[in-house]
């Protein structure tokens, strides 16, 4: 039986989760590719990390640079993360001709557009399925199941470390910092979990997936981005009275020949599927004009269910190279001169619903002064909510728009907050309900 090599360059948690499926699925693995998968180098600088897992003699080496250079090696999987040494790797890589596999989202969000030119130049494939989602295979099917069909739409759940930071407000009524030393004791959330929960890690997810739906180049900054940091548990309870549960949610949309691409916490109604996607897991729907709407879900992180992402993209290459057919179907699920420059709503020009909590003083006529600016704006009001609780002599008054355009609101928000009747910045956080007007 033919042999395909793979050289896998860094062995941390994903990496030894490849590992451990190449060696311990290895006769599924050759029973459904028709070719042994032989893990001929597994490289980290860490000699001392606990892999649980043994290694052939002489796969281990701390030296990537032995690894990208064995003329022997056919595939490439790049498991270290980050932007310096890992481009690097991937670029002489791709040089030496290597087909590579990754699940670098960051590294693609900001530098994918050179590594597909480069890959396509030298006639590679380079695969990401564990970029996006984890183990949800929403690349392939993005690619390949849904090719028929213009993308009109996705909804995503694309962050567990925030969707298990926001379910824990929710059900525990625990604050933002609370929620998250939980996840940091877990084990979910990085040391440093900015990328995280500002949103930006499901922001570079948002922006390969507009690449892959619409056809053009992946743009990190077309995408608007808020994360959770700010969402408290008084806003989750308002919109649990609301019918409504507070996710953070990756958008993109087609409209008008104009891709709507945003990343920030969202309410949305409670029976909708997204709202009962908890804990660490992922979700995410996609609407095409022929399917309709489909769902994935599942984990989006963790080393068995990222690894096996991974192992897919690699079981793929392999098919390719058994009947030469590298690059059979491309990466980005275009073909490279059909790639395009799309116009990017600008987020002023947002249409949608919005929730806004005021800490206004519980004063006659404070209400109408709010309400006046924002008739000013062409706001109009679907919803107003007063609780009578005060805290520091301030009542949280609540509303919810019809919908309205996004530059409408800002304006109108930055007048209300000064107003000496309100004593803190409002609160605004847009609303996805397709019964809202
Ligand atoms: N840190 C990400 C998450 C997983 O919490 O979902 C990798 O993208």
């Amino acid at each position: 039986m033919k042999s395909i090599n793979i050289g896998l360059l860094g062995c941390g948690t994903v990496g030894t989760g490849v590992a451990k499926l190449l060696m311990g699925n290895k006769a599924l693995l050759s029973a459904r590719v028709g070719a042994e998968l032989n893990l001929k180098w597994a490289a980290d600088v860490d000699t001392e990390a606990e892999r649980k897992i043994t290694f052939a003699e002489g796969v281990f080496t701390t030296n990537a640079r032995q690894v990208i250079d064995d003329p022997q090696v056919d595939i490439i999987v790049e498991m270290i993360g980050g932007q310096g040494i890992a481009m690097q790797l991937i670029q002489q890589a791709i040089e030496n001709g290597k087909h590579v596999v990754t699940a670098n989202k960051a590294l693609l969000a900001s530098r994918g557009n050179e590594l597909f030119t480069a890959a396509a130049r030298q006639g590679v494939d380079l695969a990401f399925e564990a970029a996006v989602g984890g183990c949800m295979p929403i690349i392939k099917t993005m690619r390949e199941s849904l090719a028929g069909n213009h993308i009109q739409a996705m909804t995503g759940i694309l962050n567990g470390t925030c969707n298990y930071i926001l379910s824990r407000i929710t059900d525990a009524g625990i604050s933002f910092e609370a929620a998250l030393a939980e996840a940091q004791q877990e084990g979910y959330a990085e040391a440093d979990p900015t990328l995280d929960v500002e949103g930006f890690d499901a922001a570079h997810k948002t922006a390969i997936l507009g690449a892959l739906a619409y056809g053009m180049e992946i743009n990190l900054n077309d995408v608007y981005i808020e994360g959770i940091s700010s969402v408290t548990p008084l806003d989750i309870e308002f919109a649990g009275q609301f019918g409504y549960r507070i996710k953070l949610l990756a958008i993109s949309k087609m409209t008008n020949g104009m891709v709507e691409s945003r990343v920030h916490p969202t309410m949305i109604p409670r029976d909708n599927l997204l709202s009962n996607v908890n804990g660490t897991l992922n979700a995410i729907t996609i609407t095409g004009d022929a399917v309709g709407e489909i769902m994935l879900y599942g984990h989006g992180a963790g080393m068995m269910p990222t690894a096996s992402a991974v192992i897919s993209d690699i079981v793929d290459i392999a098919r390719n190279l058994l009947c030469t057919a590298p690059r059979r179907v491309p990466p980005l699920a275009y073909q490279r001169n059909s790639i395009r420059k799309i116009p990017v709503l600008p987020m002023e020009e947002l249409i949608s619903n919005y929730y806004f909590r005021f800490s206004a003083l519980d004063q006659p006529g404070v209400l109408s002064k709010i309400s006046g600016i924002l008739g000013e704006y062409n706001i109009s009001i679907h919803y107003v909510h007063q609780k009578g609780r005060k805290t520091n002599g301030a009542v949280p008054v609540v509303m919810i728009t019809h919908r309205v355009k996004e530059a409408d609101v800002k304006q109108a928000l930055a007048e209300i907050q000064n107003l000496k009747v309100v004593s803190k910045e409002p609160v605004l956080i847009r609303i996805e309900d397709a019964h809202m007007e």
